[in-house]
């Protein structure tokens, strides 16, 4: 009894020094970063978890870098992290930079284009500390979950890249190419260290790897809605390389 009195202790003081960095990796995205920011302060303020967010930008020609100068000069140095590079190197590699650059024993990566509602942030934080996960990913394909604001076109693409995923690596989670998850810091970095893909392929492969080397994986639902400000980089080479990076992960796994 007394042992465990003293154990749930232990537990709950390391629970209180948990720190979540939020990668937000931009390309013209000055429209939609000030409102990510200010949802992301608000809901991490709300519900008392320490965190930073590190903006990832690919000088971006709109001039997202200066907005997010001053939101750092709003929000503090401290929970605003610019480590910005100089042209466009895709997303995956954009993660892979940002995540050297984290501080926090999570790492929650998420797009900034409010496709990905921060308020689901707490639900992951609930869930990954309810189970213990490795990894808690955000899925719309599965209980509550759902897109909305896209054409037909694009919803066949991602149901399309979803199913073939299953089928072919049949990795166990039910939505493969989204990116809004939680990750352990220390989990994180080795699954990078496997991952060989750099576009946005590399979401699947992340999950992928992450069954294979037995990392548990949590869901949570979450409604995916499409930008109003800027566009998707999603064109056709993304989807050409994605059928690449699936097959060779086919091939090789
Ligand atoms: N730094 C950087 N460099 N950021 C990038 C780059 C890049 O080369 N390409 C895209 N981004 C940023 C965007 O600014 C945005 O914050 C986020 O990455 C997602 O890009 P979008 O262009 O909005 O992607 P999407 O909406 O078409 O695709 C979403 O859904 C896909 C699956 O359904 C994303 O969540 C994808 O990751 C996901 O695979
Ligand atoms: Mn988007």
């Amino acid at each position: 009894m007394q042992y465990n009195m003293a154990n749930r202790k232990t537990s709950k003081s390391r629970v209180s020094s948990d720190k979540y960095s939020v990668l937000l990796p931009t390309y013209n995205e000055r429209e939609n970063l000030p409102l990510i920011v200010w949802l992301l302060v608000k809901y991490f303020g709300e519900s008392g978890y320490d965190y930073e967010i590190i903006v990832i930008d690919d000088r971006s020609p709109d001039g997202t870098l200066e907005v997010a100068e001053q939101l750092q000069n709003i929000y503090g140095a401290d929970k605003i992290i610019l480590r910005p590079r100089e042209k466009k190197l895709g997303l995956g590699t954009a993660y892979i930079h940002g995540i050297k650059h984290a501080t926090g024993n999570f790492v929650i990566i998420m797009d900034a284009d409010l496709s990905h509602h921060p308020k689901f942030i707490p639900e992951f934080i609930q869930k990954q500390r309810e189970g213990g996960f490795d990894l808690v990913s955000g899925t719309r394909y599965s209980g509550d979950g759902g897109v909305y604001g896209w054409d037909l076109r694009r919803k066949l693409i991602s149901r399309g890249a979803n199913f073939l995923t299953q089928v072919l690596l049949r990795p166990g989670a039910s939505d493969l190419t989204g990116s809004f998850r939680l990750y352990k810091k220390e989990v994180l970095g080795q699954l990078v260290k496997k991952c060989v893909s750099k576009g946005y392929v590399f979401q699947m492969e992340m999950i992928v790897r992450a069954r294979q080397l037995g990392y548990s994986i949590g869901e949570v639902p979450i409604t995916f809605v499409d930008r109003v400000y800027g566009e998707s980089k999603l064109g056709g080479n993304e989807i050409v390389s994605f059928l690449k990076g699936l097959l060779t992960l086919f091939a090789t796994t």
